[in-house]
């Protein structure tokens, strides 16, 4: 054990108690499993589990899927490929390689490059004996040759040893293994609020995982603080501290490492007591960073956070001595924090008393459900299922991004940048129109989407797949609705109307579907129009044209052909067919007028002369008088 050899035998107490607390926590680590799916052959079809290594790229939201190659040669995926001439390129139209390589003999993550030198898609390792899953993860040593880390790009998993086994029975028979890797449901509880936790160290002397660390802050901050400020994420840091054991409380190891009587600890940045920073400082700039989360917290700004500890990492290097309590207090300043309340937060580190927020971080260490233990630093959990793979700022965003639940992602999760351009081949097999240049494909970080596109406040309809159409008002404006439309000599007619909310018709004088074609309908052949004797027929495009002989002039209307001059003729006879007639009856009246006079005299008359000499017809008289009387 070489650290023991360097550390002499004070330290070897102080790691055996941190061996001892870690050795009480591995029964309380999860393991992060997620879903391998065997698609072939048959008999091995079936769900296992397989735990996703520290490292890599994960495809968090999405499935992988590929064929497994076990190498003829370099089993354990120690060496290069390419000294035994293998590769695991993809070939056009060919899956994906998942490279299986044997545990042991070197660290996991040069398995994991090895392999993606090769041309793997992703690696999986079959454990060498029968256990539960571990954690592949990154080595801890501070090795010059470990820059590879960071470029590791494929994702990798560990797999038991009797599916490894079985695995390779199956290819040995000639048969192909494919897989599907899943992390689509790698992440409990999706809804429209992540909470996420970053459980991290302002110690920047620790090598790779320091390095990855910081690294990982700087790129990440943009997107975590746009999440945090719309309300899309609730993100809390967290760090690590360790109590002293009682036995060693008066130790020099835990007077360097410890804060508050032995009850916070941390290790020594460069594991050397005697000289550069020791456990104790790194404990109060850890907690100089969790108050200041706290004070920004309560005012309402928790973004502030990824600031401080951006601008910490940069302004205060251990490495150039600047790891100071002046140092932090500038860049708290800069971002307009109040000093005093962080000060009153972090209290006295050498007073013998709890300090409320440490103790809060050493409770919250413990796992709680699916979480586990916090063990590895840096470790971000994302609602309460812990990530596994490199802290990646458009991996990270693609694991927050899947757990949401579909549809109330924000923005920054259906940008360009974490989508899979599949719609870039082909519209994805989306529906598409190739004129207007319009498809239904999506890309989003979950793969793609076949969704009918609202182009210019026009919203398409249809199932996306094989159906689109344009609706609403304004549908005409795009690509004609998807409708016909032709203009010849300076006419133009559209198969679509504004009104409609779907479909195409032909306009009148047309006949078709209105999709593809709308063809002129012969008006004069069809015997539509322009049949009376008279009539002249002409077709043209859309209409036809009609022309009457013999002067006649054709009414549309009526589709008929009328004398020019009838018209007027008729009217002015009807003119004076009254006046000749209301003339005449003026005359009838007037001759029965005097008619009447002429009678009505004669009555008279002989009704005085009655009255002198008798008359032959005596009886009628009176009457006839009386009669006479009341009439005029
Ligand atoms: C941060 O503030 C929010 C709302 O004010 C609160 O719900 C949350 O618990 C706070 N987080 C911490 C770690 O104090
Ligand atoms: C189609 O539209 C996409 C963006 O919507 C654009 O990048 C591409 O150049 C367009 N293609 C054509 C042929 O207009």
């Amino acid at each position: 054990m070489r650290v023991e050899e360097r550390l002499g035998l004070a330290r070897l107490a102080v790691a055996v108690w941190l061996l001892l607390l870690w050795g009480g926590c591995e029964g309380r680590f999860v393991v992060q499993k997620n879903s391998l799916k065997v698609t072939s052959p048959n008999s091995m079809k079936g769900a296992h589990e397989c735990a996703i290594g520290n490292f890599g790229v994960p495809q968090y939201g999405g499935t992988l899927v590929g064929t497994v190659v076990y190498p003829s040669a370099n089993q354990h995926a120690c060496k290069e490929f390419r000294e035994f001439d293998l590769s695991f390129k993809t070939k056009p139209g060919g899956l994906p390689v998942f490279v299986l390589a044997d545990r042991g003999d070197c660290y996991f993550t040069l398995k994991a490059w090895n392999a993606q030198n090769g041309g793997a898609a992703a690696i999986l390792v079959a454990d060498d004996r029968e256990e539960p899953l571990i954690t592949m993860d990154v080595p801890e040593e501070q090795k010059a040759d470990a820059d590879y880390l960071e470029k590791i790009t494929i994702p990798s998993a560990l797999i038991r040893k009797n599916l490894g086994d079985s695995i390779k029975k199956a290819l040995s028979g000639g048969n192909m293994v494919n897989l599907n890797l899943d992390w689509t449901e790698a992440l409990p509880h999706p809804d429209e609020r992540v909470e996420y936790e970053f459980w991290t160290n302002s110690n920047d002397e620790c090598g790779p995982k320091c390095d990855g660390q910081i690294d990982f802050v700087k790129n990440f901050k943009g997107a975590a603080q746009i999440l945090e400020q719309k309300g899309y994420t609730q993100f809390t840091p967290h760090y690590i501290t360790w109590f002293c054991p009682e036995a060693f409380l008066l130790s020099k190891q835990c007077k360097s490492q410890c804060i508050n009587h032995g009850r916070y600890c941390a290790p020594d940045p460069e594991q050397d007591f005697s000289r550069g920073y020791d456990g104790k400082d790194v404990v109060v700039q850890n907690l100089r960073q969790a108050c200041f989360f706290k004070v920004a917290n309560e005012s309402g700004k928790p973004w502030l956070w990824w600031d401080y500890v951006a601008d910490f990492s940069i302004r205060c290097p251990m490495k150039e001595k600047k790891y100071t309590k002046e140092c932090a207090e500038q860049v708290i300043k800069s971002l307009g924090v109040d000093l005093k309340k962080i000060d009153e937060c972090i209290g006295n580190p050498d007073a013998d008393e709890n300090n409320p927020v440490l103790k809060a971080e050493q409770e919250a260490q413990i796992g709680k459900g699916a979480r586990g233990d916090v063990t590895i630093l840096p470790t971000l959990v994302i609602n309460n299922g812990q990530y596994r793979g490199k802290l990646d700022r458009i991996a990270v965003l693609k694991a927050i991004c899947s757990g949401f639940q579909e549809t109330t992602e924000p923005a920054i999760c259906l940008s360009q940048e974490i989508e899979t351009n599949e719609c870039l081949e082909n519209y994805g097999g989306c529906w598409q129109d190739e004129t207007a240049n319009i498809s239904a494909c999506r890309d989003t970080f979950r793969g793609r989407v076949c969704e009918c596109p609202t182009v210019q406040n026009v919203k398409f309809v249809g199932d996306g797949y094989t159906h689109c159409e344009a609706s609403g008002a304004l549908r005409c404006e795009i690509n004609n609705g998807g409708c016909w439309k032709e203009s010849r000599n300076g006419k133009t007619y559209s198969a679509c109307i504004d009104d409609h909310t779907k479909g195409c018709k032909c306009p009148h004088g047309f006949r078709g579907d209105g999709v593809n074609s709308c063809d002129d309908v012969d008006e004069c052949k069809e015997k539509l129009a322009c049949q009376c004797p008279e009539c002249k027929c002409k077709d043209v495009w859309g209409s036809y044209e009609c022309s009457c002989s013999g002067g006649l002039l054709y009414m549309q209307e009526h589709d008929m052909c009328i004398n020019k001059n009838t018209r007027t003729e008729y009217s002015w006879g009807f003119i004076w067919t009254i006046i000749l007639g209301l003339a005449a009856a003026g005359v009838a009246g007037y001759a029965v007028y005097k008619y009447r006079i002429r009678r009505y005299m004669d009555s008279e008359i002989r009704a005085i002369m009655a009255q002198y000499m008798p008359l032959d017809n005596q009886g009628e008289i009176p009457s006839h008088t009386h009669a006479s009387r009341g009439s005029v």
